[in-house]
């Protein structure tokens, strides 16, 4: 049996993608990048904005047409919209089988059954805020420490998700309803499946939760925080670069985080620590518990105890009742937060979110989009100022391998591939180089810059 996977959304996505693809193959299942010799299309998918949504459905029209020709492919949608959609998302004709976040461990047997019994299966959770039950629980982690979660694409990197759900609930957010309540794994679980991976070669981990800085385990005498966590990783042999995302504003534990950052040479000097506006009223409105001022105060302090940081940011545009007022506020807190980069993103209204419920969605598109831009065109100016800090610096990446899009400068490479590969800071470097090299580090020395991308010659 042949099985196409089609992955959307964030990190915590390409992690289950990964999970569920190495429980497939190891129950016999075969990875194809064809649909036409496919016996079954994996599409994980993300709720977290109506254009992410809407591509996962414009797929899935695709596949009833090639469905009608071919009765028998089996199509399983799992991830957080297929806990959202539920059995809305099972009537569809292309989908024979709907499965939430919680629920992946129960995929190869969803399958074989589809094989065999041709009959629709939705496994979802019920009531996603009630506590998880234990017997979910450990299925969970048993499935989540058995199986692989390098990443096959990027050798010598994987992911390690070191708590589930989120308990935030910012207004906007899908996030809690879709993965749960906020459970922390078990540290010594932790420990030892990055263990295995660095056996197998991996040198980089990112531990992934959805307020990471959140991470608390409890057992007998002792609690763990993140900062307990990433000095135990530093300590794993074979480790050398340790990452985490995403953080969530608080004083909690950051201060700790920051000083295992500036003691351990493993713990990359990155932070990505999402503000989502300037605007204390907006602040207020999306449930955000800190004001820019406290925001900004934070990032003082992380570039105090860390000198080198490279800090990163989300922001959202066009939240109801943002005024023009309110988007300068914006304006002037990116200014100030000197980001190396940030993500910008557009209001997207999520139905059963607090937001959605209580605000009228009234920022016009045009208002929302003509912001998107303004704040882009600011941080490129501030991430290009920091890109050329650069020049003629050597900076060390793991490399990454073959850079897929061809760049400018290809000129002087006697042969040897553009090849790319990424700093501790999370720069994106583009050099010539043997492709061996890819799950290695490497010394490149800087001879250009764009905002987001160094290039550069191997040393
Ligand atoms: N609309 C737009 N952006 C959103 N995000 C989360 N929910 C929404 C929404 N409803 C953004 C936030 C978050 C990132 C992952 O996605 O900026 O940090
Ligand atoms: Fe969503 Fe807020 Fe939780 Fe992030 S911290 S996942 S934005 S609710």
């Amino acid at each position: 049996m042949k099985f196409v996977f089609k992955s959307f959304g964030c990190q915590m996505n390409k992690l289950d993608t990964a999970l569920v693809t190495s429980a497939l193959t190891e129950a016999g299942f075969d990875l194809t990048e064809n649909v036409k010799e496919a016996n079954v299309v994996l599409i994980n998918t993300c709720s977290v904005r109506r254009h992410a949504e809407q591509r996962v459905l414009s797929h899935l029209g695709h596949l009833k047409h090639i469905k009608r020709a071919r009765p028998d492919l089996v199509v399983a949608v799992i991830g957080c919209m297929a806990q959202r959609l539920g059995d809305k998302l099972l009537e569809h004709e292309a989908v024979n089988i709907v499965c939430g976040p919680a629920q992946i461990p129960q995929i190869p047997g969803l399958l074989t059954g589809a094989i065999e019994q041709k009959k629709k299966k939705l496994a979802i959770t019920g009531k996603i805020r009630r506590p998880t039950p234990n017997a979910q629980a450990d299925a969970l982690e048993r499935f989540e420490s058995a199986a692989d979660s390098s990443d096959k694409q990027i050798p010598g990197q994987a992911f390690v998700r070191v708590m589930r759900g989120c308990d935030k609930f910012c207004t906007y957010c899908i996030v809690p309803y879709v993965r749960g309540p906020e459970v922390s794994r078990p540290p010594e679980a932790i420990i030892s499946q990055i263990k295995n991976l660095a056996n197998e070669g991996i040198k980089q981990v990112t531990l992934l939760g959805q307020a990471v800085n959140s991470y608390e385990y409890k057992t007998g005498e002792k609690t763990y925080s993140l900062a307990d966590l990433l000095a135990m990783v530093s300590n794993v042999e074979g480790i050398e670069w340790v990452k985490f995302v995403t953080n969530y504003p608080a004083e909690k534990f950051l201060d700790d985080i920051l000083q295992v950052m500036a003691d351990s040479p493993k713990v990359c000097p990155y932070l990505h620590i999402p503000v989502q506006s300037g605007s204390d009223k907006i602040l207020r409105a999306m449930n955000r518990r800190y004001t820019a001022s406290e925001y900004l105060g934070l990032l003082d302090r992380a570039r105090d105890i860390v000198p080198d940081i490279a800090i990163a940011g989300d922001f959202i545009v066009g939240f109801p009742g943002e005024t023009k007022e309110d988007f300068q506020a914006t304006v002037e807190l990116l200014h100030k937060a000197k980001y190396r980069n940030c993500f910008i993103f557009k209001y997207s209204p999520r139905p059963g979110t607090t937001a959605d419920k209580r605000l009228e969605d009234n920022i016009p598109a045009d208002v929302k989009q003509r912001r998107n831009v303004e704040l882009l065109a600011e941080q490129e100016k501030i991430s290009d100022e920091l890109s050329r800090s650069f020049l003629d610096k050597e900076v060390t990446v793991l490399v990454e391998g073959p850079s897929k899009k061809p760049h400018l400068d290809s000129a002087d490479n006697a042969g040897n591939p553009q090849l790319i590969g990424r700093t501790a800071t999370d720069y994106i470097v583009v050099f010539n180089g043997p492709t061996l090299l890819a799950g290695d580090f490497a010394k490149v020395k800087i001879t250009k810059t764009s905002p987001l991308t160094l290039f550069g010659q191997l040393i």
